[in-house]
């Protein structure tokens, strides 16, 4: 194994367990938990130790970069966080890929950025902080709507307890200032790349999603003592949804998961008077996406009143389906055909903070095999060598999107 590769493993390692993980079977860390907060501690200082200038920004996204204020920057990056039950690869790997390119590379500048709350496990809403960077969530929503699943309180005062003077939340946008293009490497969380023996994809597109909450209101009763013909059981409908969901999605062409389900009061003997689930649908084509939500929909209200049931939906966040920039896409494909690899060109089933910076920057991704196509999963592995591929296909990349621009 080279330096490099093994350097990435070891530190994937590292941080995939306490202190750097908020539980020891798993990779569990979101915005801002003990776990998260020294993630982000300990790689702030290995990009400072790499040579770069390092901040936070108002909401916890960190950044480091080198150049001249005002010059052109090249930014790579992904995140921290983690799914509650996740794997160390998932964003790690982004960031890895940014701290090798920038030792491998002294004089290039480039911009290391690891979005706060990508994954959505600790407020329920992906992409977070490139969505703050953007301007598409403000500090009111980060004030009021937009709130913790484990207590209830508003982004904000968490981030407050953390260090973070979210007030100014908007000054997050000078990250984006002077970026040329933007990369982010990451695993690819399937097994197209395992299957077809190709060590890189290039990433031109990335699936749009829509992620809401249904809740189902029916009426608690005795299990054994209410006839059935009698009962208005959320638990069912949120069943039949489950499964005309499955339908629908495979109609459309899109993919749908209830991920989560919470019967109330949720007792063996009692008929659930209420259901919550979550509602996730994806698709590379928004038609897809929005004509399955609007299905679900109209078919969750139909059975509502069939069973005397009441329904309520509650969107968390969307995403409209991304194309990405065809000068980053070449380039990184050029760069890998130089190390001897020709790479898949790849849809993105997966979200990434990517599709919300594509609007503003010029943007890609790179995709690298999971063993087994293993993600947001303990399970999540990597053959080191391909880390290291993408070290050195980024900062060819780099080189050349920066071009003559090197300020
Ligand atoms: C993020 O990993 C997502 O696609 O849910
Ligand atoms: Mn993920
Ligand atoms: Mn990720």
């Amino acid at each position: 194994m080279t330096a490099v590769a093994e350097r990435m493993a070891a530190t994937a390692e590292l941080l995939s367990a306490p202190p750097f993980s908020d539980r020891d079977d798993a990779v569990c860390r979101y915005a801002f938990t003990p776990g998260f907060a020294a993630t982000v501690d300990h790689v702030g200082s290995l990009l400072a130790d790499a040579g770069l200038r390092v901040r936070r920004d108002r909401a916890g996204t960190l950044w480091g970069d080198r150049g001249a204020p005002g010059a052109p920057r090249v930014g790579v990056g992904s995140h921290l966080d983690s799914v509650r039950r996740g794997g160390r690869w998932d964003g790690v790997l982004g960031m890895l890929v940014a701290l090798e390119v920038a030792r491998a590379a002294p004089d290039l500048p480039v911009r290391a950025v690891a979005w706060v709350e990508e994954e959505g496990a600790g407020f329920g809403q992906l992409l977070l902080g490139s969505r703050i960077a953007t301007g598409a969530v403000d500090a009111d929503a980060l004030a009021t709507a937009i709130r913790a699943l484990d207590d209830g309180r508003p982004f904000t005062e968490h981030a407050r307890a953390a260090g973070m003077p979210t007030a100014a939340c908007t000054e997050s946008a000078a990250i984006l200032d002077g970026m040329v293009a933007w990369i982010e490497p990451h695993i690819e969380q399937a097994r197209v790349l395992e299957d077809t023996g190709t060590r890189l994809g290039v990433v031109d597109r990335i699936a749009g999603f829509v992620q809401g909450e249904l809740v189902v209101e029916g009426r608690a009763d005795h299990a054994g003592a209410t006839p059935m013909a009698l009962r208005r059981d959320a638990g069912l409908l949120a069943a039949e949804v489950m499964l005309r969901l499955e339908e629908l999605a495979l109609t459309h062409g899109a993919v749908a998961t209830v991920g989560d389900v919470v019967l109330t009061p949720g007792a063996m003997n009692v008929v659930p008077a209420r259901a919550r689930l979550t509602l996730d649908i994806r698709g590379p084509h928004d038609a897809a996406v929005l004509g399955t939500l609007e299905e679900v929909l109209a078919f969750a209200g139909e059975r509502a009143v069939a069973r005397g049931l009441r329904t309520d939906y509650r969107e968390r966040s969307r995403q409209p389906a991304t194309v990405l920039d065809t000068g980053v896409v070449d380039a990184l494909a050029d760069a890998a055909r130089v190390e001897g690899i020709e790479p898949l060109r790849m849809v993105s089933g997966a979200a990434h903070d990517t599709m919300v910076l594509a609007p503003y920057v010029p943007s890609a991704m790179l995709f690298v095999p999971c063993v087994d196509g293993l993600s947001h999963d303990p399970g999540e592995a990597v053959d080191p060598a391909d880390a290291a591929l993408a070290v050195r296909v980024v900062t060819r990349a780099a080189h050349t999107l920066i071009g003559g621009r090197d300020g």
